[in-house]
């Protein structure tokens, strides 16, 4: 990051006060349901960062394998002079690969996350071994409106979201997401990430893995609620559930009540029946040819295509056509 560079934090207290909001929205819904957003506070985004180096997590290390040995044909793909937008940024571990092949004085790097902290330590990071690089982080939350730097001079703007992140949104958000990205990167175009269907028990071992940390991430959101909100629930009172739901091509991660329980916040009481679950996310799988027909519909046109051998993961490079 170049010294002086300005953000803003949404202030601590109205963040608090939107966790509060949606945490009371999604305890009164039948069936319960959160955002998968509120796993990442710093705690959460670490406890990612420990899923992502797991034996039973294939997603990070297979992706990333990708990135090593495409990130030539994928630059060649991006172009030789661009605002470069990632989406979700986390810990900036995959765009290094990708940035390994780009020319650093022709690249801005737009990194979005939405927790601060973390982001700006990452760019920290980034720009003490990218010095050429120029960096413009934005704390913010990429499914809402949000306003980027304006792409530089004679750039082309190109969107990257690795890591199977649109996995989470349901196909109404996808799409949703899809043709923000479209409109946004208009006359470049994406370079996104996804998870493939495949064998149920791969699936279902990466979400449940034997150390437990996927159980923590999961967890994490409750011990936020108390640590932030000051919710109150038995220590044992919840326990962590994943599983592939075929019918929906979806894992999905819930928070399962162990005996009949109430959860207290703000003075309100939600009860819980024993089994009854707190849906905490959807992590969708897509075929490629689904994906691109999907995005497609968003307005983007499909491009290269990136795969591991087995056929697990997947990098697509779509491209937005220019605005007539
Ligand atoms: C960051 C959404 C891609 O769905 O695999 C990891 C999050 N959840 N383990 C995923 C996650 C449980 C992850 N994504």
């Amino acid at each position: 990051m170049k010294p002086g560079i300005e953000w803003r934090a949404p202030r601590a207290d109205a963040e608090a006060a939107q966790f509060a909001a949606d945490l009371h929205a999604a305890l009164a819904r039948t069936p319960k349901a959160i955002s998968p957003k509120y796993f990442y506070d710093e705690a959460g985004s670490r406890l990612f960062e420990q899923i992502c180096d797991l034996p039973e997590y294939y997603l990070t290390r297979t992706e990333l394998a990708l990135l090593q040995r495409h990130a030539a044909d994928m630059a060649a793909q991006l172009g030789d002079r661009v605002q470069l937008v990632e989406y979700g940024a986390g810990a900036l571990r995959k765009v290094r690969l990708l940035l390994a092949a780009l020319p650093h004085e022709r690249v801005q790097f737009v990194p979005v996350d939405i927790s601060g902290p973390h982001l700006l330590s990452a760019c920290d990071g980034l720009a003490a071994d990218a010095p050429a690089l120029d960096i413009q982080p934005l704390v913010a939350d990429f499914t809402r409106p949000h306003t980027l730097p304006p792409c530089p001079a004679g750039a082309r703007r190109v969107g990257f979201f690795p890591g199977s992140s649109i996995g989470n949104f349901t196909p109404a958000e996808a799409d949703a997401f899809l043709r923000l990205a479209a409109a946004e990167l208009a006359g470049g175009g994406l370079l996104i990430g996804i998870d493939l269907v495949k064998d149920h028990g791969v699936l279902h071992a990466a979400y449940n893995d034997a150390a437990g940390v996927t159980a923590a991430f999961n967890l994490n959101v409750l011990a936020r609620a108390r640590r932030e909100l000051g919710a109150e629930f038995p220590d044992d009172g919840f326990e962590h559930l994943a599983f592939y739901n075929p019918a929906y091509r979806r894992i999905e991660m819930h928070l399962r009540a162990t005996r009949p329980l109430t959860l207290h916040l703000d003075g309100a009481a939600y009860d819980f029946h024993e089994g009854e679950t707190l849906h905490t996310e959807h992590s969708h799988k897509y075929t490629v040819s689904g994906f691109q027909a999907m995005a497609a519909r968003a307005g983007f046109e499909p491009g290269a295509v990136w795969t591991d051998p087995n056929g697990w993961f997947a990098v697509l490079w779509l491209r937005s056509p220019a605005v007539p």
